[in-house]
């Protein structure tokens, strides 16, 4: 079996979505491995945006399966009003969705505690999507958590109630006014989890590891970013997972010799939803114009997300940790117009000149060194089947090509699947010249 991974390089909403649903016809398996519905991933096709939290982004391709993963926490109340979306566009999902036992269970008093510790910190908060994400993850690694296949036990009611009281005495020691009827909040839960278990659940190592023998190819979608990984990412301003390559390995139950490619997305500029260190952060109008232009909202929550220049040294940190293969640069259509380009290519630290991402990257700590580059004005979303790049996105390519030594195989150029433009071979400048792949 061939196991690819798919990845977020930066802060999450890299494109993730979109590009997993371009390549999902070459793969028989897509499986979400780690994080929850605080992933907002949108597909734009025929006209429609579609953004899916939970479900993996292969969902609309017929052939293939998309398997959730041990390591998703799984909201039943999200999943349903994901599935009700499916159902209303016609989407047969009921034999190509398949779920995790393994994967743990968010509980409306997840959600109550996630909202307490956020409340709880005022400025100093996370900035977290509310989704419960942190107090599952919690329960898991404390060993307390309830999986999807404790559904199939007779007494889960009676560990569910164990846990809910355990958490509401938890909540009643934030010091936050948190107003809640958790009856109606079960009700709701109780009836997602009738619906959810009307989906096929399965022991899914022992799934993936069967599809190895039969040669199957698998692509492991991850959602939010490397640098929100909890080990690696801005710390505390992290999510709850390992979202970095190592993460599809016990997110799937997959060895590390399986995995063969390694895609890792980013953003020809940087974006960041929530708080935290952005040492590249724009607050002027070239800022705001990469937020409007790039309709940078976030998918899940709706906030603005905040926008800035690129970072190589924290990409080259990301493609490090991830052993990234193969780059695929998203939104370069959004650059379109800007009369000057900056990458941070190092960083003041305490006087001294780094170019690696050091423990603190605070605004205090670290200040950008940049490199400019001439902008491009072509409208690049109008590109035509066959047309080249622009010189100056080019020059900005290979320089990152450069630096990363790492190819870049997919520009992106449009929210739609075929507005992305392959780079073959392109070890010589000649080979830049580029296509669009409508043969998807
Ligand atoms: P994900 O979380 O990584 O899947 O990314 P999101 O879906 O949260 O955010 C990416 C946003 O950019 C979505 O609105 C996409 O439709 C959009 N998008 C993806 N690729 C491109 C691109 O090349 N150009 C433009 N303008 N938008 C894109
Ligand atoms: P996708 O998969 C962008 C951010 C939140 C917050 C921090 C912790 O769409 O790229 P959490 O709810 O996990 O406790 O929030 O992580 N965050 C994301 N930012 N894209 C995401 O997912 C994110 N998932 C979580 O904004 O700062
Ligand atoms: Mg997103």
């Amino acid at each position: 079996m061939a196991v690819d991974l798919l990845l977020g390089l930066q802060w999450g909403d890299e494109g993730k979505g979109k590009i997993v649903d371009v390549l999902t016809s070459n793969y028989n398996i897509i499986a979400r491995f780690q994080g929850g519905p605080n992933a907002g991933h949108t597909l734009v096709f025929n006209g429609m945006k579609h953004v899916l939290h939970t479900i993996p982004s292969g969902i609309f391709h017929e052939n293939a399966k998309n398997l959730v993963g041990n390591g998703v926490v799984i909201d039943p109340v999200i999943f349903k009003k994901e599935l009700d979306k499916l159902d209303s566009q016609g989407v047969d999902y009921k034999k190509s969705l398949i779920i995790s036992r393994k994967a743990h269970l968010i509980l409306p008093t997840h959600r109550l505690l996630d909202a307490a510790s956020e409340a709880s910190k005022g400025k100093a908060k996370i900035g977290s999507t509310l989704k419960g994400i942190g107090p599952t993850y919690m329960d898991k690694t404390g060993r307390n958590g309830i999986r999807v296949g404790d559904l199939e036990m007779e007494k889960w009611k009676q560990k569910y109630r164990n846990l809910a009281n355990k958490h509401q005495s938890m909540i009643s020691f934030y010091d936050v006014d948190l107003q809640y009827d958790l009856e109606e909040l079960e009700s709701e839960f109780f009836e997602a989890v009738k619906i959810l278990k009307s989906l096929e659940f399965i022991d899914s190592e022992e799934y993936l590891h069967q599809a190895e023998k039969a040669n199957k190819s698998v692509l492991a979608e991850g959602a939010q970013g490397s640098l929100l990984d909890i080990d690696f990412g801005t710390y505390p301003f992290v999510t709850s997972s390992n979202t970095t390559a190592a993460g599809a390995c016990t997110g799937l139950g997959i060895s590390p010799g399986s995995v063969q490619e390694v895609f890792g997305i980013f953003k020809a500029y940087t974006t960041r939803v929530g708080s935290g260190p952005f040492p590249t952060e724009l607050f002027d109008e070239n800022g705001k114009t990469m937020a409007s232009v790039g309709c940078e909202f976030g998918a899940t929550t709706g906030r603005p997300r905040r926008c800035g220049w690129l970072d190589l040294v924290a990409l080259r940190y990301a493609c490090q940790v991830n052993g990234v293969t193969q780059l695929m640069m998203m939104k370069a259509d959004v650059l379109s117009g800007f009369k000057t380009l900056k990458i941070c290519t190092s960083y003041n630290y305490k006087g001294e000149v780094i170019e690696h991402l050091p423990y603190n990257i605070e605004s205090e700590n670290v200040e950008p060194i940049y490199t400019e580059f001439e902008g491009w004005s072509e409208d690049l979303t109008a590109m035509e089947k066959d047309s080249s790049l622009p010189i100056s996105l080019i020059n900005y390519i290979e320089f990152l090509e450069n630096e990363l030594k790492i190819p870049i195989k997919i520009v992106s150029v449009g929210p739609d699947p075929v507005s992305y433009t392959h780079l073959r071979a392109h070890e010589t400048e000649a080979d830049l010249v580029c296509r669009l792949l409508l043969e998807k």
